[in-house]
């Protein structure tokens, strides 16, 4: 039989109440410009456990200072940040919901202002910072891009132990699922992708080489992650690049493969983000969705998908689960509409399987115990 919306999702020894996961979202909201989650973090994250999501993932959070898109996002170098993320992953797991974090590293694309500032480049002399990446060519800003440093063997150790560093503290502050973020052209996705990998040593060139540095942070995070709780991956699926040498989808089911035997769960697939003239094909209902479908019937590795991406209504995250185009749904903007989002699919669908926290039961009176 198959699953739908609400059926629990076993990984490990972690139990997903149901197949909806709140997709990480940068909130951009640490006003100190020191990585430490805010109260905003709190009441955000918060919710949308209220509302019911069987996973709640942070925001990209930075892994060093360095890996920090902008200088408010959040961060887990250091114990300072477990201490103030340990109240939102207790509230989170106090809901029924798992609490998530998805470790991150945003390589030539840090060192910028914050999306409502603009989202334009800040040098060294201005707030911002040199930004690591396999190869020196920045990120293609008009102007103003933050000096980038190819990166040299000891900047690859450094960046492996930071993830391995980030996953204590992610343990520490309670968070059962890691998440490495390798999408959207940030760190490691600059390493897998040909378009922004020209080295010649062992982590450019081949596909062998091109994975390796992701593969390696995996196995850190693994080394500490305890066995019996979920990693997960996001990857972008492809470039959209489709005239030149670029990141491919059947790439993306070789890697699949690779991280399944790195002790890697779950593939959550995402798309793009390396170039700016990256060409998408479409942005309607489900638009990545067909990308997770492949990697989870083409591997042959026993690994589970998620599918991001234009997920927006109840039936739509049902019909992902029911028809097996992906193991999770994965609900980014209509999570900021809608945080019960959970809720509102379970009322609509008339699941009654979830429920709502008591203090709500007189708004779902459809899902609520007599
Ligand atoms: C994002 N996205 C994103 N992705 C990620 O892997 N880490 C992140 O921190 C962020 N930050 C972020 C902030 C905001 C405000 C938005 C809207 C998006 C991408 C997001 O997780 C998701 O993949 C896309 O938004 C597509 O899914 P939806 O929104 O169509 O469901």
């Amino acid at each position: 039989m198959t699953a739908n919306l609400f059926d629990p999702l076993p990984l490990r020894e972690t139990t997903l109440p149901n197949r909806v996961m709140v997709s990480p979202m940068c909130q951009y909201s640490c006003e100190s410009g020191d990585g430490v989650a805010t109260d905003w973090h709190y009441v955000h994250l918060g919710s949308r456990a209220i509302g019911g999501a069987g996973i709640v993932m942070t925001e990209a959070t930075a892994v060093e200072p360095r890996g920090r898109i902008t200088p408010q996002d959040l961060g887990i170098w250091d114990t300072e940040h477990a201490d103030a993320l340990a109240p939102i992953a207790s509230f989170v797991r106090e809901q029924g919901s798992v609490p998530g974090i998805q470790l991150a590293h945003a390589g030539r694309k840090a060192s910028k202002r914050r999306p409502w500032d603009g989202s334009t480049p800040l040098s060294p002399d201005n707030g911002g910072w040199e930004v690591l990446a396999p190869s020196s060519d920045p990120w293609p800003y008009e102007d103003d891009a933050p000096p980038t440093r190819a990166m040299n063997q000891d900047d690859i150790e450094t960046v492996i132990g930071a993830f391995e560093n980030a996953a204590q503290n992610a343990l520490a502050a309670g968070f059962e699922i890691a998440e490495v973020h390798a999408a959207h052209g940030y760190l490691l996705h600059e390493f897998l992708s040909p378009v922004t990998n020209q080295r010649t040593d062992d982590y450019g060139g081949s596909f062998q080489n091109r994975t390796r540095l992701l593969r390696e942070v995996v196995s850190a995070v693994r080394s500490v992650w305890p066995d019996d709780q979920p990693v997960f991956v996001r990857i972008s699926a492809t470039d959209w690049l489709p005239d030149r040498d670029a990141w491919t989808v059947e790439e993306s089911i070789r890697l699949a493969d690779q991280l399944a035997t790195n002790g890697v769960d779950l593939i959550d697939v995402s798309g793009g983000g390396i170039h700016p003239g990256q060409q998408l094909p479409d942005t309607g209902p489900g638009y990545q969705t067909t990308y997770a479908q492949r990697i989870g019937a083409e591997t042959t590795e026993d690994i589970r998908v998620g599918a991001v991406g234009g997920i927006t209504t109840p039936e739509h995250a049902d019909a992902v689960v029911r028809t097996e185009q992906a193991d999770l749904a994965v609900v980014g903007r209509e999570h900021l509409r809608d945080p019960q989002f959970t809720l509102t699919a379970a009322s609509e669908l008339g699941a009654e399987e979830i429920t709502p926290p008591p203090q709500y039961y007189r708004a779902y009176p459809g899902i609520a115990p007599e």
